[in-house]
């Protein structure tokens, strides 16, 4: 039996900057777990659906809420202070206009298999494809987002500013 096993979702103690980044190892667990159910050929159905389900659910309301927690909440707030940080929110807003494509392509695929499991050897192929360019955009998107973008929002932004982005993000996620 191959596991797929489970991206985990633990509760993100500490200031917006952890949570921050605890948001981008999920990106990575989901987009790891997209491509480990492309693999996943001899899984047992309830494993394929069960994984494509959370992939789905991952790429189509969670990581749409952190691209917002950074253009909204951050962007905003970070614009004008320091030209470097200005030219790496700029790459960040249009790297989120384009991973649009490769998650497209992976929620199309595990809406097919969270509905038909058995599809895979079908889909397979294609589901690897989109991961393989989810995980080539991401890499470089987060690492670049890790070195310039969080540190500015501990080194730039009040307590009270950074408070405030917290507080975004939870009533983001109705917490
Ligand atoms: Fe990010």
């Amino acid at each position: 039996v191959i596991r797929l096993g489970k991206a985990s979702a633990p509760p993100a103690p500490g200031d917006v900057v952890d949570a921050l980044i605890d948001c981008h190892a999920r990106i990575r667990e989901f987009t790891a777990l997209a491509a480990r159910l492309a693999a996943a050929d001899g899984a047992a159905p309830c494993e394929v659906r069960s994984a494509a389900e959370q992939v789905h659910r991952y790429f189509s309301v969670a990581l749409p809420l952190h691209a917002e927690d950074e253009e909204r909440s951050l962007l905003p707030r970070l614009s004008g202070r320091d030209a470097e940080v200005d030219r790496q929110l700029g790459e960040m807003r249009r790297e989120h206009a384009e991973h649009g494509d490769a998650v497209g392509r992976v929620l199309l695929a595990c809406s097919a298999l969270a509905a038909s499991p058995e599809r895979l050897p079908e889909v397979a192929s294609s589901l690897a494809a989109a991961a393989r360019d989810l995980a080539r955009h991401f890499e470089p998107h987060l690492e670049r987002e890790e070195r310039v973008v969080f540190p500015a929002v501990r080194a730039l932004l009040t307590p009270p500013e950074q408070d405030t982005i917290r507080a975004e993000m939870r009533a983001r996620r109705g917490a």
